[in-house]
């Protein structure tokens, strides 16, 4: 039996072996749901605690340990409702925590909150999105969703748009392609909003190749994958940065056109304006798709977390 995770931090833990044996396990989960769930998690609890709102990410993972018969704590606004609001420090949260459930799934409004919480857990902790941070099982979902899509990652062109400062996840995916050979990254973002240079430090390192512009109009025709992200207005230090970033790339159908007709659209979401519903029934856009795919992919990271997958 796999063991090789633990905590889930980060998504520059995960090799391409790892990634291989995740996604085969998140390809048996996809059977598990349709044979109805089964019951390997029964008697394990996971406390979901988020510090920031959240649909997609918090109902996924309670769904995936529903799923797998596990049970499910927590609070969906823990800023508020758990005991941080009385001034008791992550640390304290996290080591009471310990002793309630086998799993942690928190999300921050800091960056490293993760981090700091795995060094007191005596469980796994599991990262779901640290402030601008990171968001790596958002990535991973992200990687699987083109996976499942093109049948394979590698040698694939992928552009990420919007706000690639504040945007966890295009820094968290940017890491799990750094796994692939021959992928081509192009990063199309306003001049205020690029995407960070530790990110592209570490894809130097990586020697995987990216473009920095903000011409997405340009790039559009030639790429099979375009991952439009929402510019995060909550995390601009100024309503005028904010303004100098938004509404800059909209996908539409006259975007669509560009498109190849094998390219496909993703997005994390939630999306506020910058795709245009016309684009929903189009077969390339796949980003509901890829929101589902988050359920297959959490139940393989908790069953794993709590060894109980290949
Ligand atoms: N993609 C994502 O993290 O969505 P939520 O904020 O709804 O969890």
């Amino acid at each position: 039996m796999d063991r090789s995770l633990y905590h889930v931090l980060g998504a520059k833990q995960f090799d391409r072996a790892e990634l291989d044996r995740l996604f085969a396990a998140s390809k048996e989960m996809e059977g598990v749901v349709a044979a109805g769930g089964d019951k390997r998690l029964s008697g394990r609890i996971m406390t979901t605690l988020f510090f920031e709102a959240s649909t997609r990410t918090r109902l996924s993972f309670e769904s995936a340990m529903n799923r797998l018969g596990g049970s499910v704590i927590g609070t969906e606004n823990a800023a508020q409702f758990s005991s941080a609001i009385k001034g008791e420090t992550l640390e304290d949260t996290i080591r009471i925590i310990t002793g309630y459930s086998d799993v942690i799934v928190m999300r921050h409004t800091e960056i490293g909150a993760a981090k700091r919480a795995a060094k007191v857990a005596g469980i796994p902790v599991i990262n779901a999105g640290d402030g601008a941070g990171e968001h790596p099982t958002q990535a991973l979902l992200d990687a699987y969703t083109i996976q499942k899509e093109f049948g394979r990652i590698d040698g694939l062109k992928i552009a990420m748009v919007g706000d690639l400062t504040y945007g966890r996840t295009v820094h968290s995916l940017s890491y799990i392609l750094a796994n692939y050979q021959d992928v081509m990254v192009y990063y199309i973002a306003p001049e205020n909003v690029q995407i960070p240079s530790y990110v592209k430090q570490y894809m130097d390192e990586k020697g995987i190749r990216y473009q920095e512009t903000n011409d997405l109009n340009a790039v559009a025709g030639s790429v099979d994958v375009v991952y439009q992200t929402r510019i995060q207005k909550e995390r601009f230090p100024s309503v005028e940065e904010y303004e100098k970033a938004a509404g800059k790339y909209i996908i539409d159908a006259a975007l669509m056109d560009r498109m190849r007709k094998e390219a496909i659209v993703l997005h994390p979401l939630p999306r506020a304006g910058e795709i245009t519903e016309e684009v929903d029934a189009d077969p390339r856009a796949a980003y509901f798709r890829q929101a589902h795919n988050g359920l297959y992919i959490r139940m393989a990271l908790i069953a794993k977390c709590l060894n109980m997958a290949d």
